[in-house]
Parts: structure tokens; C-alpha cells; sequence
């Protein structure tokens, strides 16, 4: 449990609904976010995926005032940022990871935003404790590795104790060990009832993280929702010299209960039927098979089969 101080101010009846409705957003001839519509709400992390090119940091910013929608609204607790009360203690916001003045030392840093942002400077020592900063208190930013920069940002943002996160890629450059850790704390904050969205082109990155997500391309909703519904249904990974005899079987014992997939000429994905099932029709044909696994559903998968693309954004 990451305990943090509960600041007086703000309503407590306000739910802190992140909510985006006809969001669009052109410069000049390029259409970066179009309609996009979703909400996040609080109490979870909520992945907001989607390719580079696709409008995330775009939509980000928009949320934060930083850029003005060509049109439609996004919202934080009902609100756009200019509106809200204390929006630095309502929002912390991570977008873009310069910005750290090269002779500062993290512990300044801090010093300087919790001054710039009207926050007690015990706050310091606290997300720094947090966010495991205060072992390279004392060393100078310019002296930091990335995965230290990541959380002296993190450290910043959390500086007001905010209900809102909003967080653009935050485990770019991260070593497995560092987005272990980050999955872990982003989802404590979460469970103590903040509302967290957080960006990836990386969805296996924030796969085990996100409870929700919203999926987009092109500035365009794709999907949105649990998780677990998001997911693709799971399928069989199966190799034959007979790729093509073997499909055919399948369709035939099983009429619109199997879809077959070719992978590649020997290599086909199979859904809607067991291994046992695959293996037993594969024997009865006397079909030779050199490997069949089962395949774990991923949002990688179920991102490429909702977008029908697999060779990244084409813009
Ligand atoms: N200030 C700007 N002026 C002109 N075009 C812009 C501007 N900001 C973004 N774009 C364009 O809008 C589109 C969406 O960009 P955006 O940075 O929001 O995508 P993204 O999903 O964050 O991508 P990435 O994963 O690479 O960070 C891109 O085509 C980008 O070139
Ligand atoms: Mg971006």
C-alpha cells in the first residue's frame, strides 16, 4: 500500500472520470485524433494504445490544456484542465522526459516543482521514498541514467498527491526489472482510487498492467473495454508439411465452429478447437504434424486482428 497524505480542497464527491467525447484535432492537413470518444474511469490503470503516429501524446496533451481541440471536449472530473480547482494537485502529468535542468541534482529538481507548485516540502522526501529516487538524491540529472530520469518524472508528477495520472510512455527505455517495478506501483496507485491512463506502442509492455484499454489508430478509436474482453479469443499454433490438406480437414469435421489461419505456408493458427481435438484429426488423416502449441491470447494479437494490419502505422 503506498500511503499518501489526503489533501483538503477539492470535492470529495467529484468522481474523477477522465472522459473524451468528439475529440479532433488537425494541424493543417493531418488529422491526428478524429471523433476519438472513451472515458477511463478511477480505480484501475488504463492502457491507451495504439501505434506511433496514432494521436496518444496528441490526445494527452489536449487533456492537459497544452493543445486546443479543433473540436469536441476532454474532461477530468467533468472538467477541462483550465476549470479545474487545483489542476498541478488534481493531474500529474508525464509527457515528455526533458526538462531537467543538466546541473540540478534530483533532490533540487523536486525542491523546485514542489515550490512552483504551492506543494509542503516534506512532499520531496515522500515521493522521492516513494518512487526509490533517494538513493541518487544528491546526483546531478545530467548524471542519471533512464531509468532514473523515469522516476524523478514519476517523482514530479506525484509531487500533489494527484487523483488523475496521465502518464506518455512511461516504460520507454525501461529494463524488465524497471517495468516490473512500474507495473506494480502504477497498479497500488490505481487500487487506492486514482485514475491512471497510460500510453504505449508496446502492448505486451503494459499488458500485465492495465485492467482497461483503449485502442486507436490513425486519431480513431479501434476498441475499447476490459481488458479480458479485448483480448483475442486463444488459438493453436500448428507446423505440417501438409498445411493445406490439414485445413481442409478441419473446415470439413468441423463446419463453422474452426477458423483456420495460414501463418505461413507450413504453419497455420487454428481457433476454435482444442490441441486434443487438432492432434485426434490430424492422426485420423494421417496428416504428420512437427509442432502444435497452444497460443496465449495477447493484446498484440487482438490489436493486429482488430486492425487488420500487422506492418505498423502506414502514416
Ligand atoms: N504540433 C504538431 N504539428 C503538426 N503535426 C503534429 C503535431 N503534433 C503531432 N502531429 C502529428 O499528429 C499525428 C499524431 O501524433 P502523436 O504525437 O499524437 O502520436 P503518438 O501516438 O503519440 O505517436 P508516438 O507513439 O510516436 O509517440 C502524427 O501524424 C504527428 O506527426
Ligand atoms: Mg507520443
Amino acid at each position: 500500500m503506498i500511503r499518501m497524505k489526503t489533501r483538503g480542497g477539492v470535492p470529495a464527491a467529484r468522481s474523477w472520470d477522465i472522459e473524451v467525447r468528439g475529440l479532433t484535432k488537425t494541424f493543417g492537413t493531418v488529422e491526428a485524433v478524429a471523433d476519438l470518444g472513451f472515458t477511463v474511469a478511477p480505480g484501475t490503470v488504463t492502457a491507451f494504445l495504439g501505434p506511433n503516429g496514432s494521436g496518444k501524446t496528441t490526445t494527452m496533451r489536449m487533456l492537459l490544456g497544452l493543445v486546443t481541440p479543433t473540436s469536441g471536449h476532454a474532461t477530468i472530473g467533468g472538467l477541462r484542465y483550465a476549470e479545474l480547482p487545483r489542476p498541478a494537485a488534481t493531474v500529474g502529468a508525464v509527457l515528455d522526459t526533458s526538462g531537467f535542468h543538466p546541473d540540478h541534482t534530483a533532490r533540487d529538481h523536486l525542491g523546485v516543482y514542489a515550490r512552483l507548485g504551492g506543494f509542503a516540502p516534506s512532499r520531496v522526501r515522500e515521493v522521492m521514498d516513494l518512487v526509490g529516487v533517494t538513493p541518487f538524491a544528491g546526483r546531478r540529472t545530467r548524471a542519471l541514467s533512464t531509468g532514473m530520469r523515469r522516476r524523478l518524472h514519476l517523482a514530479t508528477a506525484l509531487l500533489g498527491d494527484p487523483r488523475v495520472l496521465l502518464l506518455d510512455e512511461p516504460g520507454n527505455g525501461l529494463d524488465p526489472e524497471g517495468i516490473a517495478w512500474l507495473r506494480r506501483f502504477l497498479r497500488e496507485l490505481a487500487a487506492e482510487g486514482r485514475t491512471i491512463l497510460v500510453s504505449s506502442h508496446v502492448l505486451s509492455e503494459v499488458e500485465q498492467m492495465a485492467e482497461h484499454a483503449v485502442m486507436i489508430r490513425g486519431g480513431r478509436l479501434v476498441a475499447a473495454g476490459a481488458v479480458t474482453d479485448l483480448y483475442g479469443e486463444a488459438a493453436v499454433r500448428v507446423r505440417s508439411p501438409q498445411a493445406g490438406p490439414l485445413t481442409a480437414a478441419l473446415l470439413a469435421a468441423h463446419p463453422g465452429a474452426v477458423r483456420v489461419e495460414t501463418v505461413e505456408p507450413d504453419t497455420l493458427r487454428v481457433h476454435g478447437l482444442s490441441t486434443a481435438a487438432i492432434a485426434a484429426e490430424a492422426t485420423a488423416r494421417g496428416v504428420p504434424l512437427h509442432e502444435i502449441t497452444p497460443e496465449r491470447p495477447t493484446l498484440e494479437h487482438a490489436f493486429l486482428q482488430l486492425t487488420g494490419n500487422n506492418q505498423g502505422d502506414t502514416r
